[in-house]
C-alpha cells in the first residue's frame, strides 16, 4: 500500500524551523515562521496566559467532552473582541461562532461547511496570499481563484486592478480578505478602500470570507477590525476566522474561531447545525486549553488589561523595529529605497529579493526567510540587526 508513495518537499514556512534549528551559526537569525519574538529572541509566554493557566490548574474540576462548537464563553467572547458590543448585540442571532482549532482549523471548517452547502463554490485570494490558505481551502473542495493585490514594484495596493477583478464575483463566489497585517505583504487595504469593497460586495452578492489572524499587532485592536466590522454592518452574511496564536501567543495551543453571520436568524441556526456536523465528523471537538485560557482573559477585566498592555508592548516593538531596519539598511549606503517597510503592518514585509539572494542569505549568512523574500520582523533584536543589514547589503552587491 505504501511502496510507491513520493515524498514530499517540506513545507515551504514550517521548513525553515527545522533548518533553523540545526543551523550551528551563532550568527543565525530566524525571520521565517511568524511567531513572535522578543529581544532576546524568545517567544514567551503572556503574563495574563500564565495567571489564567495557573486558575484554571487550580479550578478546573472536571475534564468531560465540551461539545463540537467547542466552550460557549470563549466563542462570545472572542466575538466581542473582534467585533465590538454594539454590533454584536445588534446582529443578534443572525450569528452562530465556533471554536476551532486554531485559525488553521477555522479556516478549514469553514472551507468544509461551504463545500457541504455549496459544493465547488470560487473562492478568489489574493496574490500574494498566505501560502497555507491554498490548501486549505482547496483541499475542501473550493474552487481558488485569484484577484491581484501586492504591487512588488511600487511596494502597494493594486486596488484598481483588485476591484476591477472583484467586480467579475457574484452570488455564490466568495472572496477571502485579510482582516489586517496581510501576510505575506503587509500592505493593508484603508478605510475607504475597505468601504468600496463593502459596497461592491453589496452591489454584486459576493460573500467575504475573512481571515484575521493578527488582531493587535497592527494598529490596535479595535482599530485593526475597522474592515471586519464595516462588513458586518453592512452586508448581509459574511464568513469570519479569528486565531489567538498571536495575540495571545498561543501558538501550539491551536485557538481559533469560526464565525458565520446571515441574514436572518433561521439560517444562521441552520449553519451552525451544518458546522457542528463538520466539526464532529473531523475532529469532533476543539482541544480546550487554548480556548479556557482566553475565556479567562477576557472574561477578567484585570487579566484582560494585562494582556491589553502587554499585547501593546509587542505591537510598538514590531512597529519600532521596522522604523530600524529601514535606518539600519539606509546606514550601510544601500542606494535602494527601503522605507515602505516603515508603511506596513504586521509581523511581515517582503525584502524585495530575489530567489537566489533569498538562498544565498541562508546559505551563505544563516539568515532564515521565505522563498518569496518574506522576513518575520518580530524575529530582528539589537544583537542581529547590524549584521543583518550588512549582510542584506552584500546580497544586493554581489
Ligand atoms: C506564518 O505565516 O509564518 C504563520 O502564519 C505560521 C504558519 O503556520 O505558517
Amino acid at each position: 500500500m505504501f511502496e510507491s508513495i513520493k515524498t514530499l518537499p517540506a513545507d515551504p514556512i514550517l521548513g525553515l524551523m527545522a533548518a533553523y534549528r540545526a543551523d550551528s551559526n551563532p550568527n543565525k537569525i530566524d525571520l521565517g515562521v511568524g511567531v513572535y519574538k522578543d529581544e532576546q529572541g524568545r517567544t514567551p509566554v503572556m503574563r495574563a496566559v500564565k495567571a489564567a493557566e495557573k486558575r484554571l490548574l487550580e479550578n478546573q474540576d472536571s475534564k468531560t467532552y465540551v461539545a463540537p462548537a467547542g466552550q460557549d464563553s470563549f466563542n462570545q467572547l472572542v466575538a466581542r473582541l473582534i467585533l465590538g458590543d454594539a454590533l454584536v448585540d445588534s446582529l443578534g442571532d443572525r450569528r452562530v461562532t465556533f471554536q476551532t482549532p486554531g485559525g488553521c482549523g477555522g479556516l478549514r471548517l469553514g472551507a468544509e461547511f461551504l463545500q457541504k452547502v455549496k459544493p465547488g463554490a470560487r473562492i478568489l485570494v489574493s496574490d500574494p496570499t498566505w501560502a497555507n490558505h491554498i490548501p486549505l481551502l482547496g483541499e475542501a473542495g473550493l474552487q481558488i481563484g485569484k484577484y491581484p493585490y501586492y504591487d512588488y514594484e511600487n511596494h502597494a495596493i493594486r486596488f484598481d486592478a483588485m476591484m476591477d477583478a472583484l467586480s467579475q464575483a457574484r452570488a455564490g463566489d466568495l472572496v477571502l480578505l485579510h482582516g489586517c497585517c496581510h501576510n505575506p505583504c503587509g500592505a493593508d487595504l484603508n478605510q475607504s478602500q475597505w468601504q468600496a469593497v463593502a459596497e461592491l460586495a453589496l452591489k454584486n452578492g459576493f460573500t467575504p470570507f475573512i481571515d484575521l489572524a493578527y488582531q493587535g499587532l497592527g494598529d490596535g485592536l479595535a482599530e485593526d477590525t475597522y474592515g471586519v466590522r464595516l462588513l458586518a454592518e453592512t452586508l448581509p452574511e459574511l464568513v469570519l476566522v479569528s486565531s489567538c496564536s498571536k495575540n495571545f501567543g498561543l501558538y501550539r495551543e491551536r485557538t481559533g474561531s469560526l464565525t458565520v453571520i446571515s441574514s436572518n436568524a433561521e439560517s444562521a441556526k441552520a449553519a451552525g447545525s451544518q458546522i457542528a456536523s463538520t466539526a464532529r465528523s473531523i475532529y469532533s471537538m476543539p482541544p480546550d486549553h487554548g480556548a479556557a485560557v482566553v475565556a479567562e482573559i477576557l472574561g477578567d477585566p484585570a487579566l484582560k488589561t494585562d494582556w491589553d498592555v502587554e499585547l501593546a508592548e509587542v505591537r510598538n516593538r514590531i512597529n519600532g523595529l521596522r522604523t530600524e531596519l529601514v535606518n539600519a539598511l539606509k546606514a550601510q549606503g544601500i542606494e535602494q529605497d527601503f522605507s515602505f517597510i516603515q508603511r506596513e503592518k504586521g509581523m511581515f514585509s517582503f525584502l524585495g529579493l530575489s530567489v537566489e539572494q533569498v538562498r544565498s542569505l541562508i546559505n551563505d549568512y544563516s539568515i532564515y526567510l521565505v522563498d518569496s523574500s518574506r522576513i518575520n520582523i518580530a524575529g530582528i533584536n539589537h544583537n542581529n540587526l547590524e549584521y543583518l543589514a550588512s549582510s542584506i547589503k552584500r546580497v544586493l552587491q554581489a
